[in-house]
């Protein structure tokens, strides 16, 4: 049977993930795999109702709803393009994924071990990076539309997590504060590497 490969870009906000994994994508197809680019929140039901009615509210709700909320909506990408992708041996790079409830919402206050309890149906990727960038330098990125999540001390806070990730190994941290193009080029070879030693 053919097996796909499923890998995730995480990050704290405009710290270059959806140019990243668009560019992956790109170079991917370029050498002749097939890969293709997904994202949460996803635009499916609960995903409109996390942009609509709790990314963009007046204040933040409850961690509780927004980790429930985004576990649904995660489930739905599980279900609806993860899983049918990687069946057909597709390469799917998923922009955003598990990783962020764990950050976001445990930055919040919940226990890791909760979100993960209820994101337990979420397949596991085979690959999972972090771009790291300053919480400083994305706050000058970002425009002056901004979500619940994007302040300076909330993008700190993520931060913070995230790295506790990376140390446990659950993450790979690839600096995200240089070019587009060496960042891109570091993300192929890592991916490349994988790819390699599978077929090994
Ligand atoms: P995210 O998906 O993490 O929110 P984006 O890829 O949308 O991030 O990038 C956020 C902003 O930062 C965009 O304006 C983008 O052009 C810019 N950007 C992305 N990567 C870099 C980089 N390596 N250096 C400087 N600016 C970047
Ligand atoms: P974002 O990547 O900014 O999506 P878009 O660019 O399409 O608006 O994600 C929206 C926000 O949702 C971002 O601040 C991170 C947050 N988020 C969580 O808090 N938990 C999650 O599980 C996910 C997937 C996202």
């Amino acid at each position: 049977m053919k097996k796909g490969m499923f890998i995730c870009i995480e990050g704290i906000d405009a710290s270059g993930k959806t140019t990243q994994a668009k560019l992956l994508v790109k170079n991917l197809n370029k050498k002749g795999y097939e890969a293709i680019y997904t994202s949460e929140p996803t635009r499916g039901f609960f995903g409109q109702i996390l942009r609509q009615r709790i990314l963009y509210g007046n204040k933040r709700v409850p961690a509780v709803i927004e980790a429930l909320l985004f576990a649904l909506d995660r489930l739905e990408h599980v279900e609806k393009e993860i899983k049918p992708a990687l069946e057909k041996g597709k390469i799917i790079v998923s922009d955003r994924y598990l990783y962020s409830s764990i950050a976001y919402q445990g930055a919040a206050g919940l226990d890791p071990a909760w979100i993960e309890e209820i994101n337990k149906w979420a397949v596991k990727p085979d690959l999972a990076i972090y771009l790291d960038v300053p919480a400083e330098v994305v706050i000058k990125r970002l425009g002056k539309k901004r979500s619940v999540m994007e302040t300076l001390e909330n993008q700190r806070k993520v931060r913070e997590v995230y790295l506790r990730l990376v140390n446990e190994g659950k993450l790979m941290l690839i600096d995200g504060n240089r070019s587009v193009k060496e960042i891109g080029e570091e993300i192929l070879q890592v991916v490349l590497e994988r790819l390699k030693n599978r077929s090994l």
